[in-house]
């Protein structure tokens, strides 16, 4: 796709919309049907690149799965799923992919060589590697990242702490522990997302949830899925933000997940004064799913704790556009985990500068000075492929004057597709630069 300019809307923002199924409910889906008895029928699949990544790679180990439209019929191969000799996984952009893929083929038979994108190749992958060794394990990594060589065999459980708040690594070790013998336990410095210890109960899979994390009995067997998948909160968050911005501006995102882990960055906005209320909950598969309703009210600066990172990591980047229309300073801290994500993203939000915001990056996160009655100057924005930069830059251009041109704009296929042609159709200038 070439470079799109998006521009302010002539009016509000208003109306109903979906975004696509949740990314780590969808990964997680196709791992652990991977892994169960008999057939998975997974509903509402997004079909963004990682996702398709994750759906090749468990055919590639012995799924079987067909997908028509947004349905995914999987066969799971059971506790024996793996290659014979040795299979090689694309991973493409995606860290779920490849993170928990490497748990999951960890104590499975055969070689798993999985490698990526350039972004992918350059993210820390010792963090799986360490405590996968641990369990008996042969991995190799390339200097501490991809490609990765996995060597599966007959684990034995562990008890590990995690050195970061991560549900990537968390997974993963839960993943290998499911064929290790005896016991694993993870402990977590702080409380990451929670769906793999969900969907694994939601499985028949016995596992005890501690105050300080989760531990489960290798063996068991795990039941197939039938679920559909709600919407991402991560991709309904640009949304909310957009409402937000733009003065009289109402809007209602259907049936997306509001797991208490995932939804930090909608406490946040409402700490910062937003009107956002959750409608209709219910409970599918485990999850809790509701309409989010948000409504354009005036916002104010906040301090976005450490404690506060991991249930919103994945939205820092739309809070800081948010933060730079707010009233005052807003704080962002304990975020160095931002600087190896699909790109360096505090990095990347530095851009907001030339638009004439301050902001001043710390080496563990950032500060934006806010104005609420702030239009941004044009300008480029340089994605380096991270869907979730170009995203947020071009909800920013909400507020620009003359629009900002999105250099990568099909980036945002990763986890949205049709993302900018929804952003138009709700009103927003859309063309090509
Ligand atoms: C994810 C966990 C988070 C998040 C990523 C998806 C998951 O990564 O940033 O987009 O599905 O487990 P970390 O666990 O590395 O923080």
């Amino acid at each position: 796709m070439r470079p799109l300019r998006v521009g302010p809307p002539a009016g509000r923002l208003d109306g109903s919309c979906r975004v696509p199924g949740d990314k780590s409910i969808c990964h997680r889906s196709l791992l652990l049907g991977a892994l169960a008895e008999g057939e998975s029928v997974i509903e509402g699949f997004p079909g963004g690149a990682d996702v398709c990544a994750t759906l090749d790679a468990v055919r590639r180990l012995g799924a079987q799965a067909t997908r028509t439209g947004d349905t995914v019929r999987l066969v799971g191969a059971g506790l024996g799923l793996g290659p014979t000799g040795e299979v090689a996984l694309d991973c493409g952009n995606s860290g779920t992919t490849m993170r928990l893929g490497a748990g999951l083929v960890a104590g499975g038979p055969g070689l798993v060589v999985l490698d990526g994108d350039a972004s992918l190749r350059r993210r820390p992958m010792e963090r799986i590697a360490a405590p996968l060794r641990q369990m008996g394990a042969i991995v190799e990594t390339t200097e501490g990242r991809a490609p990765l060589r996995v060597r599966g065999g007959a684990l034995a459980g562990i008890d590990y702490t995690l050195p970061v708040a991560s549900a990537q690594v968390k997974s993963a070790v839960l993943l290998a522990g499911l064929r290790a013998r005896g016991t694993t336990r993870v402990r977590e410095p702080l409380r990451s997302r929670d769906h793999t210890e969900r969907m694994l109960a939601h499985q028949g899979v016995r596992l005890a949830r501690h105050d300080d994390g989760v531990s489960v009995e290798g063996g068991q067997t795990l039941r197939p899925l039938a679920l559909t998948l709600p919407g991402d909160p991560s991709s309904a968050a640009f949304l909310a933000v957009a409402a937000l911005l733009l003065p009289g501006s109402a809007m209602r995102v259907e049936a997306v997940d509001v797991n208490p882990t995932r939804i930090g960055a909608f406490r946040i906005l409402g700490r910062m004064g937003a009107s956002i209320a959750v409608e209709g909950g219910r409970d599918v598969a485990g999850e809790p799913i509701g309409d989010l309703v948000v409504r354009h009210a005036p916002l104010r600066g906040t301090a976005v704790t450490p404690e506060e990172v991991p249930d919103a990591i994945d939205e820092l980047p739309i809070l800081a556009v948010a933060a730079a229309f707010a009233t005052g300073e807003t704080r962002f801290t304990g975020a160095a985990e931002l600087r190896v994500k699909e790109s360096d993203r505090l990095a990347a939000l530095e851009q907001l500068r030339p638009l004439g915001v301050a902001v001043t990056a710390l080496p563990d996160g950032l500060v934006v000075h806010g104005d609420p009655a702030r239009r941004l100057r044009s300008g480029r924005i340089v994605t380096g492929g991270d869907h979730r930069i170009a995203m947020a830059f071009a909800v920013a251009a909400l507020r620009a004057e003359g629009g900002l041109v999105i250099d990568d704009p099909a980036c945002a296929d990763v986890s949205f597709p049709g993302f900018f042609d929804l952003l138009h159709a709700l009103g927003a200038v859309v063309e090509p630069a």
